[in-house]
């Protein structure tokens, strides 16, 4: 029995290769650096919904939609916002998600997310949530409104940069559940909290907020190597190592380091960091001299979701609205060409004591 499922096959999809011996990734072809440079976030939206959502999609399509759909989350948002607002962020948003009508868009579905986290965020602050710019990009609109006013250029482009690398990557654990759930013909809304709720763990999207614990904890320690050794010898993992697929290297990492150093971050921290990063990897090699752990791309998604102001317990969800696209496509792809997901158990419990 393989109980973690590696190297089972349970979908032929078109939507993204992962290599994860030569470290590689396409989206439909794509690289990951060709999708940032030429066509952002809702144009790799475009490109993975190509065929599933409609044909014909474009960037400009998807953004419009995306804009209509996020006014449509806005004036929703009294189903939610009480209930929502009286708890932590992970469960205001998965809260948020579950009074999404059976009937929901792709594009409503993505779209509740960057209203309910921004005005969440607001709520807690005792500040008024701002209505969506439906002119915006998804990255611009939900920075304005996170903050209440239009954030710097080169804010935008690295949080768009950020969506872009993390919309879609194979059948990570969360895109895993959409099929599974939308494979019984249940909908999409259900899918994606499905998805939201197996992302939040701290193996998978949940991550990246510890990651900034970890380098605050280890900051105040004054001794990396004493720090990590501890927590290694505890039988503790490092956040921000190691990746089921990527072995090697994950090429994400990269892409989002140079994005970090585009946005004239705190070079303290970066040093530590990288100083972290170095430790880490060097310890983890002794530690676990068979297995090949790297750095996977929490660390630089820390990194910049906390340069541009996003709040620490909100990176997960900031992290959902890019990968929702990823769930949706996924989901659309197993309605249109897979079966009902069904595996089998192997029994180890007691035997009836008087045999039939
Ligand atoms: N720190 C310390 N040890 C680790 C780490 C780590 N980050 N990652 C794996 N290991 C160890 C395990 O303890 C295990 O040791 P053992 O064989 O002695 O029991 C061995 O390496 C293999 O671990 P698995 O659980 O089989 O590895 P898996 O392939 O499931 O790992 C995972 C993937 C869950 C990401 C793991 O590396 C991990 O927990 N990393 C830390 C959390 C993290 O950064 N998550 C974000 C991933 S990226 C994303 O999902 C978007």
């Amino acid at each position: 029995m393989n109980s973690g499922l590696e190297g089972v096959i349970a979908a032929e999809t078109v939507l993204s290769h992962v290599d994860g011996q030569k470290g590689a990734i396409w989206v439909r072809g794509h690289t990951i650096e060709d999708l940032i440079e030429n066509h952002g976030f809702e144009g790799t939206v475009a490109i993975i919904w190509e065929g599933f959502d409609g044909e014909g999609l474009t960037r400009g399509k998807i953004r419009d939609g995306f804009g209509a759909a996020r006014k449509r989350a806005f004036a929703q948002m009294n189903d939610w916002l009480g209930a929502a607002a009286k708890r932590a962020l992970l469960e205001g948003v998965r809260i948020a998600l579950a009074a999404l009508p059976e009937d929901s868009t792709p594009a409503d579905i993505v779209s509740t997310l960057p209203i309910a986290i921004a005005a969440l965020v607001r709520t807690r602050e005792g500040k008024s949530p701002v209505a969506p710019d439906p002119m915006l990009t998804t990255a611009a609109d939900f920075l304005r409104m996170l903050k209440g006013s239009p954030a710097p250029d080169s804010d935008i482009r690295a949080l768009d940069t950020y969506f872009t690398t993390v919309s879609e990557n194979g059948l990570g654990t969360s895109s895993f559940a959409a099929r599974v759930t939308v494979s019984t013909k249940a909908s999409l809304a259900s899918a994606a909290v499905s998805a939201y709720s197996a992302f939040t763990g701290p193996l998978h999207g949940g991550a990246p907020g510890p990651v900034l614990d970890m380098l605050d904890e280890i900051e105040a320690s004054g001794n990396i190597d004493g720090w990590i050794e501890q927590k290694l010898t505890s039988g503790q993992r490092l956040m921000g190592f190691g990746h089921r697929v990527f072995r090697i290297r994950d090429p994400r990492a990269d892409v989002l380091r140079s994005a970090v150093a585009s946005l004239n971050p705190d070079t303290g921290r970066l040093a530590v960091a990288a100083a972290v990063e170095r430790a880490a990897l060097a310890a983890l090699k002794r530690h676990k001299p068979g297995r090949s752990l790297q750095s996977n791309i929490e660390m630089n998604a820390a990194l910049l979701l906390d340069a541009i102001g996003v709040p620490r317990d909100a990176f997960t969800q900031v992290f959902a609205i890019a990968r929702c696209a990823g769930w949706i496509a996924n989901a659309l792809e197993q309605k249109k060409t897979g079966r009902m997901i069904r595996p089998v158990s192997n029994y180890v419990g007691p035997r009836p004591l008087v045999s039939t």
